[in-house]
This record gives C-alpha cells, structure tokens and sequence, in this order.
C-alpha cells in the first residue's frame, strides 16, 4: 500500500441496476417491486426524442409516487451533447422530492463533464434547499472515456459508481460488432485448429476496476444485450466479478437473479475467507506470517483477500 490509502467505496449492495424506459410507466411498480438493488430510470437512450419530456415528467412523477422501498433510486440523464440534459437536471432536481439518490451521467469523456453537471446539481441543490445530497455514477462508453478514466474517477466527491456501456463503447472504439457485451465471433485466437475465445471487454474492464478502486467509487459492468442468453449473461457476471467489479446491470427482469447469484458471494466462498482468516490466526498466535492451507501457501496479503470476501458478504447481508 501506498502512503495514501486506497478509499473504500460506497458500502451499499450494488450486485444489479435494473433499467427501464421513462416512457414505459407500466414498468415502474413492477422495478420498484423486482429484486435489484439499484433502478435507472432512463432518460437516455431508451427513450425517443419525441417522448423526451413526456418521459421525464413520467419519472419525476414515479419518484414522487411509487414506493421504491429500500432501492438505490438513480436516473439517467441525457448526454452533454444533446439538447435535453439541463433540462432533465433543472426539472428532476426541482420537482422529484429527497427520494431520489442518484443521477447517471452517460457517455461521460472527461473530468469536465462530470463537473459541469456537478455545478448545476449543487447550485439547484443550495436553492431549493435540498438536504440529501445527489450523488452520481457514469458511464465509460467511448473512446474518451476510457482514455480519460481515472480523471473522471476521481472528478467530484459525488461520484459513486462508473458502468462500462458496451454498445456505444464498441461503436465509440470502431469496433466490428453489433454485440452487447459477451463473446464475440471473430474474436479469438488459434491454437492447432482450435478456437480459443477471449474478451475484447477485459481491457476495459480492468481499466475501470483501477480507476475506481483508487478513488473509492464502485466498479460495475454494463448491459450484456442478448436476454436469451443466461449462461452468456452468467459468464460475463463471473468475469466482471472475478475482476473487481461489484454488479452488472439487467435490462430485462430475468437478468436481475443472475446478477445477484454471480455478485452475491456464495456460503462455500465466504465458508473457505473464514477458515482462511482464522488459518492466519493460528499462524498469527505461531508467530508466523505464512502457512499453509488445503496445500496451498497463505500469508498476510491472502487475510486481505478473504476480508474482500467476508466484507462484501456481510455488506449485503445487513
Ligand atoms: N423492468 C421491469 N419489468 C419489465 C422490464 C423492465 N425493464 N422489461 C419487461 N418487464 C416486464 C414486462 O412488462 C412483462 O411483464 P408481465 O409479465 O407483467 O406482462 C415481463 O417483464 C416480461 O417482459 P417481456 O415480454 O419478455 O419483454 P418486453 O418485450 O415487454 O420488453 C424490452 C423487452 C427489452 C423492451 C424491455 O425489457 C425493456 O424496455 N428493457 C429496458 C431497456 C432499457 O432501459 N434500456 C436502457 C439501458 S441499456
Ligand atoms: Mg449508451
């Protein structure tokens, strides 16, 4: 470690955002009723340009009138470079009450942007006298944003979550698919005759991880497009998490299980953290800082990676 100690994160469960279009009204008690930790009413992509305000009227109404319950209530603003977004701010900030807690910044490029909307969020937030502050999350999905990542990390104490957005990532990167997320064809290396598929995401992923674990934000991954696909969708999760990453997003109700099965973490790996930890304690009591467990070296760095474990266990237990 450092001098400076790494940050640590938001400690709220955010294994799934589940989205759904601000123009589709008659998803709203059914997201507020789902088992996903996190709803993104979307303003955004989902929507039309010609449902732009009457979705987010919709919106500012469903915050104001559903009961989320103990959701983590976010909306997706549209991009900075649309015509929509301040209006999306002013008129969410101004007329949704204290229960809304987040605003998602899309096709985020640079610290700059983040910090424009931070601007009007605090001066709205100062004249209406609103007391829960807003926080943000973003979305890496363009050439930019990936180059920029740690900058935008570390743009504004609001900053709590950042989602790789696949699709537009790809189309941003001029990448040669139509694919969300997953593997994809021509993606692979040969071995003999044998296809070996590998992740073009992976990179990108890793970068975002980095980013957000140095400057206490939580790392999550984006949609994975094919809703047919459970195992796709499973074996995505189970790489994001295995990298570092906290949840996935569901764009469709039967993702939010998946997601929450991968990003929860199972008794048998939380059973092994302990008889990790408590290994290390005998070591500990042994004055050594190394032992050894089922075959296998443990020493002071493996208590920190069975705590990651424990931790998060019980962060989503309680
Ligand atoms: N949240 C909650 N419930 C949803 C839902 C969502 N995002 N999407 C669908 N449902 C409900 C449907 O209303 C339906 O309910 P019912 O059984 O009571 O009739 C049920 O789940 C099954 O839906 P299905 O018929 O399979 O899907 P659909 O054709 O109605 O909708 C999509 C498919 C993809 C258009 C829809 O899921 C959707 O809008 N997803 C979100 C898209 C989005 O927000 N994108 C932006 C982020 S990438
Ligand atoms: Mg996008």
């Amino acid at each position: 470690m450092s001098f400076r100690l790494q940050p640590t994160p938001p400690a709220r469960p955010n294994r799934c955002q589940l989205f759904g279009p601000g123009s589709n009204t008659k998803l709203f008690e059914k997201m507020a009723a789902s088992a996903a930790d996190v709803i993104n009413l979307d303003l955004e992509d989902s929507v039309s340009p010609s449902d732009k305000d009457s979705a987010r009227a919709n919106v500012i109404q469903a915050i104001n009138e559903v009961d989320w319950n103990n959701k983590y209530l976010s909306v997706r603003i549209n991009g900075l470079d649309t015509p929509y977004w301040y209006r999306d701010v002013v008129d969410v900030l101004e007329q949704a009450g204290d229960r809304l807690n987040q605003i998602m910044i899309p096709k985020v490029g640079c610290a700059a942007d983040v910090y424009a909307v931070d601007a009007l969020v605090t001066a709205i937030e100062t004249a209406k006298g609103r007391t829960k502050p807003i926080s943000f999350e973003v979305i890496i999905e363009s050439a930019a944003g990936i180059a920029h990542v740690e900058e935008i990390a570390a743009s504004s104490p609001r900053m709590a979550a950042m989602s790789l957005g696949a699709a537009d990532f790809a189309a941003s990167m001029g990448m040669q698919t139509t694919g969300i997320g997953g593997t994809q064809e021509q993606y692979y290396m040969l071995h003999g005759d044998t296809r070996h598929y590998s992740d073009p995401w992976h990179w990108a992923q890793a970068a975002i991880v980095a980013a957000c674990r140095t400057h206490g934000v939580l790392p999550v991954d984006g949609p994975f497009g094919d809703f047919s696909d459970d195992e796709g969708y499973r074996a995505q999760a189970r790489r994001s998490a295995t990298l570092g990453m906290v949840g996935k997003w569901a764009i469709h109700p039967k993702q939010i299980a998946l997601a929450n099965e991968v990003f929860t973490p199972s008794d048998e790996a939380v059973a092994e953290a302990r008889e990790i930890l408590a290994a290390m304690e005998d070591a500990k009591a042994r004055g050594e800082g190394a032992t050894v467990y089922k075959g296998r070296l443990v020493d002071i760095a493996s208590i920190k990676q069975a705590e990651v474990i424990v931790r998060q266990s019980e962060m989503i237990a309680g």
